[in-house]
């Protein structure tokens, strides 16, 4: 069964108290896809369609910064963090937000996204494929207080090294093995922690980053736009895992 059917439906009318929005344009993310493959039944209901959340990237990057104390008003501590995968849909709106908050960044991504991460802000960037990339060490010898990890296959004992006294890895994409760490460290009081992240959308965040996109503060990257004939090109470029920002489905008509 192909992974996406291009169908024509009828145009639906809106009843009493509804609004029929026409839609331009939408992105696709990673949890589209999973959602599709039952990789996050036991999170979400059962009951297809399932219509996610929209501003995913940008306010999971937002609420990861924060829970690592992350501030956005000037008040914040100049607080050493590590964003991984940071050339992906997350990565670049994290980035582009921790030099926002006034933080040192050192980023992860494949060698031909490092210029383009450093040109977001990023104080030093590690290409991912390399032994020192591998390893996640600050080329300047920072530890982290906080780590935003938006990829997968990096062991706690790659990141426990390379963490301060307090450091925490906020993990967007926790598998069982991360959720059974991070409880170890909750009862054992562990100072460096592993810590799951699941976007709770909600207005204000939604608010403060549409205000940064208009502001010209932040910026959103297009890896690729694909008409919604094409959705399955899309939608294929998602699973592959290697875009830079974000792939957009566009309306025709
Ligand atoms: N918890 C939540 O609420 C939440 C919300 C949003 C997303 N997520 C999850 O977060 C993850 C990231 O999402 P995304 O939209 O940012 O993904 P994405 O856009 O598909 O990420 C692709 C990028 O990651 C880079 N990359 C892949 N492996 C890497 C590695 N080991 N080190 C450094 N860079 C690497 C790729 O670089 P190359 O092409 O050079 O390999 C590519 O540029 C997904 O698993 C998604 O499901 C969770």
């Amino acid at each position: 069964m192909p992974l996406m059917q291009h169908v024509e439906v009828p145009v639906p009318s809106a009843k009493k108290n509804e609004l029929l929005l026409k839609l331009e344009a939408a992105s696709i993310n990673p949890v589209d896809w999973k959602i599709q493959k039952g990789m996050l039944r036991p999170f979400l209901p059962r009951k297809l369609p399932c219509i996610p959340g929209l501003p995913i990237a940008a306010g999971t990057a937002l609420q990861a910064l924060r829970s690592i104390g992350a501030k956005f008003d000037g008040t914040g501590k100049p607080l050493n963090v590590l964003i991984t995968a940071a050339s992906g849909g997350v990565g670049l709106y994290a980035v582009q937000l921790a030099k926002l908050a006034g933080l040192h960044v050192t980023a992860t991504c494949g060698a031909r996204n490092v210029e383009l991460v450093k040109s977001l802000g990023a104080d030093e960037v590690l290409d991912y494929r390399t032994p020192e990339g591998a390893s996640l060490q600050s080329p300047s010898g920072k530890k982290y207080d906080g780590v935003v990890h938006c990829t997968v296959g990096i062991s706690w004992s790659t990141f426990e090294p390379v963490l301060a006294t307090s450091g925490r890895v906020i993990d967007i994409t926790p598998n069982f093995t991360a959720i059974l760490k991070s409880a170890l460290h909750k009862v054992t009081f562990s100072r460096k922690r592993l810590v799951p992240l699941l976007l709770w959308p909600n207005k204000a965040d939604l608010e403060f980053l549409v205000g940064l996109l208009k502001d010209g503060k932040m910026k959103t990257l297009i890896d690729s736009k694909f008409p919604l004939s094409e959705a399955s090109k899309a939608w294929a470029k998602s699973i592959e895992g290697h875009a830079t920002g974000k792939i957009i489905v566009e309306m025709e008509g």
